[in-house]
């Protein structure tokens, strides 16, 4: 195993194709504990997630599930840079902003608008507050980094007012579907994303509806919205593996077709043949 294997961490060759080491944990279970420009990477990829009209087309089939808005105690948990908990404040609700991570409540906090936002660091699994302290609460592209969505679950459930809402948004990310690029390339990149990821929730987001009927909430429902792409630029931050600006080192591409992978998506651009689908799920309960 050469220098570079070893520091990426990978576990060998197999007929003629890189097989990585599994993560432990993704780096947004973790985010205090990665590399300063690694963070800033994924900071920068929150934000421009907020800005992708795909991601917006999710967010609006969340708002509508979550029901009413103005004058509700609402927890966005795991909020990120809090770019929904601003805008549910906004509209009028008193919202908690939470995270686990300090250096993204930090930077959630740092673009605090002045509207009725509380930034708290704390764990979904673990909430320190009473039952029943929301009217409603959101947990958007979280639960796929837990080590226990399930637990993570009956603590939203616990803190959610009788009659309240609970609002899961997940990626199913085995529902990747790419088209207009070789089929062979488009094989190896899949195989080493769901091998290095493999510890990952990958399916999270088919299983929500699951998970909260589970958790005894009523009149759960579960869309699915297909997020679709049409151009490499519309895509590379809410699917790291066709962003060129995303390093080796985040081990998201297989280091043997990187070259080739990148070329092969300019070319799709170029030609208005690239297509890339991905499922992500919005489930709502009411406790
Ligand atoms: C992919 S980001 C999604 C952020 C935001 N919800 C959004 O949709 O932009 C995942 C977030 O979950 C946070 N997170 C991971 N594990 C957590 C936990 N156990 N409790 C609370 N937040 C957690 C991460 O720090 C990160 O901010």
């Amino acid at each position: 195993m050469g220098d570079h294997a070893q520091r990426s961490g990978f576990a060998g060759l197999e007929n003629g194709r890189v097989i990585p080491e599994p993560l432990a944990r993704t780096p947004f279970a973790q985010l205090d504990d990665v590399p300063q420009p690694m963070l800033a990477l994924l900071i920068g990829a929150l934000e421009s997630m907020a800005t992708n009209p795909e991601i917006q087309r999710v967010r609006r089939v969340a708002w509508d599930a979550m029901g009413p808005i103005s004058g509700r105690r609402l927890l966005d948990a795991g909020c990120g840079t809090g770019e929904v908990a601003r805008e549910l404040a906004e509209a009028g609700a008193d919202v908690v902003a939470l995270d686990h991570s300090t250096a993204t409540v930090a930077a959630a906090a740092d673009r605090h608008d002045g509207s009725p936002v509380r930034y708290i660091n704390g764990d979904v699994a673990a909430l320190d507050f009473p039952d029943a302290s929301f009217d409603g609460v959101r947990c958007e592209r979280v639960l796929q980094h837990v080590d226990d969505p399930d637990r993570a679950i009956a603590e939203l459930v616990r803190v959610t007012r009788p009659g309240g809402r609970v609002c899961v948004v997940d990626t199913d990310w085995e529902s990747v579907a790419v088209d207009g690029l070789p089929a062979d390339l488009i094989d190896a990149v899949r195989a080493y994303f769901t091998g290095r990821w493999q510890q990952h929730h990958l399916g999270m987001g088919r299983t929500l509806r699951r998970r909260l009927v589970r958790a005894g909430l009523r009149d759960v429902i579960a869309i699915p919205v297909v997020c679709y792409f049409t151009h490499p630029s519309q895509v590379g931050h809410v699917l790291p593996m066709f962003n060129p600006t995303v390093p080796p080192e985040a081990d998201v591409v297989p280091p043997d077709v990187r070259d080739a992978w990148f070329n092969a998506i300019d070319h799709a651009g170029d030609r208005d043949e690239f297509l890339a689908v991905l499922t992500i799920w919005v489930a709502r309960g009411c406790r």
